[in-house]
């Protein structure tokens, strides 16, 4: 009844990991997909080794979490055998990636074995990363196409909210020939030590996640299911079913949990059964909630 095809992908939910939490080792990974998880996304990965933004670099905060992580990662070069041990599980695993031009991120995905890939466009808080690039229509389509027309998986953009307008950036991505979009990535913002005056994140400033973003998340997914042809993939503050099903309601294919995940690693099938039960009683499917909003 949740069974879906995303993207080619065979998904017996749609309910993933989002990037960036439990996704650094096979065996992190594998236990989310054997916790009930339609698919699972990686740790960002990028060309060289890096350590990431010094400590502190995740707080808690009202209704979420801020981090200015830095995308550290061992290295696309290192990191094959976790992708292969997450595969143990049975769902797809799907890379998410990072690179400073198009060249990196040709070099990661022409390397890299996933069942598809998800391209970091917009992590708020890394130099010459992420959204200083995802900010700009022209690099995100030259970067989707010159992916896409290598890459054996199916390319995935991973969008920003920082912008004024997402659906620009979407557009750029769909011309470039991405096969979805994953919408939202983190929202820009900081926390201040009022006993010291100083900013509490290392990096100073960072990016809010948690249920805080949901309504964020949520337009920008109705906004983007309205712009593009390609699938939607909503992410951003999901912590229980019905925050799911209002997902799918506004445009989402599928979904991605991410903060939620560290307070309950059986989140994905909690939700799924109670979906299910939900979709039961409404006599509904999983596609006649798919953007149901729009149809007032
Ligand atoms: O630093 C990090 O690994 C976070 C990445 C992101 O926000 O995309």
């Amino acid at each position: 009844m949740l069974a879906l095809t995303l993207t080619g992908l065979k998904l017996r939910n749609p309910l993933m990991l989002a990037a960036g939490i439990m996704g650094t080792t096979g065996g992190s990974l594998k236990r989310v997909a054997e916790g009930g998880a339609g698919a699972v996304v990686t740790k960002s990965i990028g060309k060289e080794p890096r350590r990431g933004h010094s400590n502190p670099s995740m707080i808690e905060v009202d209704s979420g979490y801020l981090n200015a992580m830095g995308l550290p990662n061992p290295s696309y070069r290192d990191f094959q055998g976790e992708i292969e041990r997450a595969r143990e599980a049975g769902v797809p695993v799907i890379a998410s990636i990072f690179g400073g031009s198009t060249e990196e991120f040709l070099e990661i995905a022409g390397a890299l074995r996933a069942d598809a890939f998800e391209l970091n466009l917009s992590c708020p808080h890394a130099c010459g990363y992420g959204a200083e690039i995802g900010t700009r229509p022209d690099l995100v389509e030259e970067i989707a196409r010159a992916v896409k027309s290598t890459a054996r998986s199916p390319v995935w953009v991973k969008l920003t909210p920082n912008v004024t307008d997402i659906k620009s950036i979407g557009l750029a991505a769909q011309r470039g020939g991405a096969d979805a979009v994953v919408a939202i990535n983190t929202v820009r913002g900081m926390a201040i030590d009022i006993e010291s005056g100083y900013p509490i994140l290392g990096n100073r400033f960072g990016g809010l996640s948690g249920r805080a973003i949901k309504p964020v998340a949520i337009r920008c997914v109705y906004d983007l299911y309205e712009a593009l042809d390609i699938p939607v993939i909503g992410v951003g503050g999901i912590s229980d079913w019905r925050d799911a099903i209002e997902f799918i309601m506004a445009g989402a294919r599928a979904v991605e949990i991410g903060s939620a995940v560290g307070n309950n690693i059986n989140i994905f099938s909690d939700i799924s059964s109670c979906m299910r039960e939900f979709l039961v009683e409404k006599e509904w499917t999983l596609n006649d909630i798919y953007g149901m909003a729009h149809e007032l």
